[in-house]
This record gives C-alpha cells, structure tokens and sequence, in this order.
C-alpha cells in the first residue's frame, strides 16, 4: 500500500514538472513570437536595401540621340540616361540663351562634372534624374524636339537638363552621382573617387 502511495507521489510530482515545463517553453515561445515583427521592422528588406543601392547600367545598347530603356531607377528614381549626336553635342554648348541657369550655377548639390555645356562627365552621354523640379512628375524625351518635356505643367529641359526660361519649373534636371565602368558601363550612385571604396559597401551595387 506504501508502495503504492510512493509511486502516485513521484508520478504526479512528475507530470507538474512536465506541465511547468510546458508551460514555460510555451511562455519563451510566445515571447519569440511577439519578438518578431518587432526585430521584422528594424531589419531593412532586402527590397530596402536593394532600392538604395548603386545600380550599374549597360550603357553599350544605347545609340545617340535615344533615351536608355528600360529607364533604370536609383533609389527609387527613375533616371534618363540619354545618347547624344555630335550635333547635339554642339548645339548644347551654342544654344543657351533661352535657359534660365545655362552655366548650373544655381544648385549646390550637383556635382562637378554637371557644370559644363552638357551637364555630364562625357558631352556623348547624359545621366540626370528623371524628375521635373516643378511638382515632381515625370518629363518626356522627345528625340524629334530634342529635349524634355513635362506634360504637368509645359516646363521644358534641354538635352543636358537645363530648364528653359519662362516655364514653372524652377531648377536645372538633377544630375545623380556616376561614374564610368568601362566604355560599355556606367554605375549611377557612386562617384569616381569613391570607387573603390563602393567595392567593400555591404550593398552591393545592382545591375539595371
Ligand atoms: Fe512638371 Fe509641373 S510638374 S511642369
């Protein structure tokens, strides 16, 4: 009968260790799961993250006088990378009375190389952000015209994104960060001189 009793003790004794076992596993496992979306929300998607990163574009398709399609985006902005004809070349660098900021003088933030005729690193090729600076739509190329066009409002940009006089549109195009690959590649979203620092950048750059 003792026997008994002992063995009903330590079977129950037991199962109230299993059951605060349980318990408890269930406890930390809710806690994990709670934990989540919070962890979830601090962590960049990997969308994020790729949205931010340089994007390398192949440039070798492109003839002069077009725009690149597919428009390549970076960081979330669409951007016109545009062929230039010798002609067109010429005619930026003779044509500039009609523009409200021939010379880029007005925006700080460009770079360097967007303060020449061309408002580019090479007069063949023109990279700019493909955003008007009036109220943010989306200008047109038009090849026949040669130049942007925004339907919004009419505001006009030359071939090198220099807004012409007398539109809404206050400001020149503007002209991302950019740097030459090879003849065939461009990268939008790192300049030259940090290359090689780009290359140890945990977000590796995309290819458009
Ligand atoms: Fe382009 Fe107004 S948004 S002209």
């Amino acid at each position: 009968m003792s026997n008994d009793k002992d063995a009903t003790s330590v079977e129950s004794k037991g199962r109230r260790y299993f059951l605060i076992g349980m318990t408890s596993a269930a406890s930390v496992a809710g806690a994990i799961g709670a934990a989540v979306p919070f962890v979830k929300s601090w962590t960049p998607s990997a969308k994020a993250r790729s949205a931010g990163a340089p994007k390398i574009c192949d440039i070798s398709r492109l003839r002069a006088g077009e725009l690149l399609e597919p428009m390549p985006a970076w960081r979330g902005k669409p951007c016109f990378i545009v062929g230039r004809t010798p002609e067109d070349v010429e005619r930026l660098k003779t044509e500039q009375d009609d523009l409200a900021d021939a010379a880029s003088e007005k925006l700080d933030r460009q770079p360097a190389y967007a303060r020449n005729p061309w408002r580019s690193r090479r007069p063949e090729l023109g990279v700019y952000i493909g955003i008007c600076t009036h109220l943010g739509c989306s200008p047109k190329h038009r090849s026949e015209e040669g130049d942007f066009y925004c339907p919004c409002h009419g505001s006009r940009f030359d071939l090198a994104g220099r807004v012409v006089k007398g539109v809404p549109a206050p400001d020149n195009l503007d002209v991302p960060p950019y740097s030459y690959l090879s003849e065939t590649e461009i990268i939008i979203g790192v300049d030259e001189e940090d290359l090689a620092a780009a290359k140890d950048l945990d977000d590796a750059p995309e290819r458009a």
